[in-house]
């Protein structure tokens, strides 16, 4: 106890936020600077680093997360094995800046994801204890489970983040981020934390990824700068069947994943507009710009009706597919669009960011869903402390 104590005295933390998203491509780990909690927190960023996960390991982890080719002895073995990867990611981080371990005060660990059934159980892997031995520093991990045990959809955690960082009493701003999935968060201008709302806007690099990987055979796992989509041009025929998704004009609030945008949807398109002689370059500019009008789509029908947006501030890897990002701003002509670079900051770093933000807040006390967007039924304190 005289450890956390101790912790929660200090003016300035030194902690390290790691987050392993949907698109299964490295455990990203985000070393920062936070001082105070709450309303208060003020967060500097000081080194970000995406820690390699082997091909192995994301197959692994793609047939732990799949109902049929899933085992409880993969998923045992997993747990430990990503506690490890994680572990790694915080010892290189500390190597990369020339600090001791010891310098490190907390770490705030989300995990990998590996089934989720919304407002009944959710599982992240990456066990928290491994990630204390290897490391030594105190770890909060595993927020998503008191959120869903609160009744809510243990999803997103991230807007709690954003609230504490981006509101602002002259604009409303939109938080696009694309990760594998597509979501948004909108802070009214002035507005309270209950206010704040998020939903899932369709897929984000998650389609892309899939075609560009099968038609290079595994080469490629992403459509580097969306070069190979600026290549192409738009098939209407493909881009009509795409905009009939049913997520699309599904009203908020709404999640997706795998099961709808993944592998398995992804390579059915692929094949059948190959059969019927559409260039691959044209699938691929085709499904960018459709990822890209899913997110606009979802604009106009949910965002705008309510009210204005004066910024949206795009973050996570689809960020640097200039592709997809042009096809955006020409859609919202009228809003100032930026990336988390235009403003100063770091799109990939972001969700880690907020897993350190989270953790600080959970060793403070500090209620750290949003019950107005996960539709828990009370305010709680997510994350498991360990010390
Ligand atoms: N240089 C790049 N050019 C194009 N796309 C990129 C680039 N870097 C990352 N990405 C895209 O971003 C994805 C990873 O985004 P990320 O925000 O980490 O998603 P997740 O949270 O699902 O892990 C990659 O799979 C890829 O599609
Ligand atoms: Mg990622």
């Amino acid at each position: 106890m005289d450890r956390l104590i101790k912790l929660l005295n200090k003016d300035k933390k030194m902690v390290v936020g790691l987050m392993s998203g949907t698109s299964i491509d490295g455990i990203d780990c985000a070393l920062v600077e936070i001082e105070g909690s709450g309303l208060n927190t003020k967060v500097n960023l000081l080194k970000f680093y995406n820690h390699p996960i082997s091909l192995e390991l994301k197959r692994d982890i793609l047939k732990a997360c799949s109902i049929t080719q899933s085992s409880v002895e993969l998923i045992c073995r997993l747990n430990f094995k990503i506690g490890e990867e994680f572990a790694e990611a915080v010892l290189k981080i500390c190597e990369l800046v020339g600090i001791n371990c010891n310098d490190v005060d907390l770490i705030g660990s989300h995990g990998q994801t590996i089934y989720h059934i919304p407002q009944n159980s959710t599982l992240q892997m990456g066990e928290a204890s491994v990630i204390a031995e290897k490391t030594g520093i105190a770890v909060v991990a595993d927020f998503r489970v008191r959120d869903v045990a609160a009744g809510g959809h243990g999803a997103p955690l991230v807007p709690y983040t954003e609230y504490l960082l981006y509101r602002n009493s002259y604009k409303t701003i939109a938080l696009q981020n694309i990760g594998g999935i597509g979501n948004v968060t909108v802070i009214p201008k002035g507005c309270g934390i209950n206010e704040v709302y998020a939903f899932d806007t369709g897929p984000g690099n998650m389609m892309i990824d899939a075609i560009v990987e099968k038609i290079t055979n595994g080469k490629m796992r992403f459509d580097e700068e969306g070069k190979l989509a600026s290549k192409g041009k738009i098939n209407t025929k493909l881009l009509s069947e795409l905009m009939l998704h049913p997520f699309i004009i599904k009203n908020p609030p709404k999640t997706t994943g795998r099961e709808e945008f993944g592998l398995e949807y992804s390579e059915k398109i692929l094949e059948k507009y190959l059969n019927s002689n559409v260039s691959e370059s044209d699938i691929i500019n085709t499904v960018t710009y459709f990822t890209a009008t899913s997110i606009c789509e979802n604009y106009r029908k949910f965002i705008l009706l309510k009210h204005d947006i004066d910024e949206v501030i795009i973050s996570g890897g689809g960020t640097y597919n200039k592709t997809l990002i042009r096809m955006i701003k020409e859609e919202l002509k009228g809003i100032n669009v930026l990336t988390q670079e235009d403003i100063g900051l770091s799109s990939e770093a972001k969700e880690a960011v907020a897993f350190a933000i989270l953790a600080n807040e959970a060793i403070h006390g500090n209620a750290n869903n949003l019950p107005n967007v996960t539709e828990a039924n009370k305010s709680v304190v997510m994350g498991k402390i360990m010390y």
